[in-house]
């Protein structure tokens, strides 16, 4: 099986927000994704940006958005996001009731759709809904702040995802979020991601775009090797 090169998304959670749109094109030619945190405060204690914030980034880049959606009522606000110009919208399986519904809501409205899975979700209830659709997110954190330390048990659900993917011949990319960094990536490359976000490891750098870079390079070692 060919072996698709590794995605690195930043994560802009970890940026400074009064200067979005410089700190984005510090990754703009490095990053392959750039990854989006949307919390509303209730789905997550936390509380970043919304749907206005991302239409004006939008024009402030070439990047892909990869837009993690931790809101309640996905169905209600996730289109919004496809329409924004977003490359990939994910919400989370634990805040919908349908997720297929909203799955397929997103690719009419122009978007890859992604599925979200917690750290307290059990990965086995989702597996059959994956043909419907283009990403999985396995949380390797609990969702909600950025700088946690990565829970390596977590990759479990990415070994079963990936079986999973793998014997259905699925066009699936498998990504992890949370306490990605040089120290950690690769035995999720080795579990079987192949979509890495990394907040604090790129934006806690001196060179955001290096730390991108060296991310990736550990990333593909991995994937060749494993
Ligand atoms: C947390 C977010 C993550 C966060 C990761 O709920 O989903 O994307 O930015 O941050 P780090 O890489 O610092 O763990
Ligand atoms: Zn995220």
């Amino acid at each position: 099986m060919t072996v698709p090169p590794p995605i690195v998304a930043p994560s802009i959670l970890a940026a400074d927000f009064a200067r979005l749109a410089e700190e984005v094109r510090a990754v703009e030619n490095a990053a392959d994704w750039l990854h989006v945190d949307v919390m509303d405060n209730h789905f997550v204690p936390n509380l970043t940006i919304g749907l206005p914030v991302v239409q004006s980034l939008r024009a402030a880049t070439e990047l892909p958005f990869d837009v993690h959606l931790m809101i309640e009522d996905p169905r209600r606000w996730a289109p919004g996001y496809a329409d924004a110009g977003a490359y990939n919208v994910t919400f989370h399986a634990e805040a919908c009731d349908d997720p297929v519904a909203l799955a397929k809501d997103l690719r009419s409205a122009g978007a890859k759709a992604g599925l979200a899975i917690d750290r307290d979700t059990p990965i086995e209830p989702y597996l059959e809904l994956l043909p419907s659709f283009d990403t999985l997110l396995i949380m390797t954190i609990k969702a909600g702040f950025g700088g946690q330390r990565f829970v390596p048990h977590l990759l479990d659900k990415v070994r079963t995802a990936r079986r999973h993917v793998d014997s259905g011949h699925l066009d699936l990319r498998i990504e992890v979020d949370g306490g990605i960094a040089a120290d950690t990536i690769e035995q999720a490359a080795e579990a079987g991601a192949d979509a890495f976000v990394a907040g604090t490891a790129v934006y806690g750098a001196d060179d955001p775009a290096e730390a991108v870079r060296r991310l990736r390079n550990l990333a593909e070692r991995a994937l060749a090797g494993a």
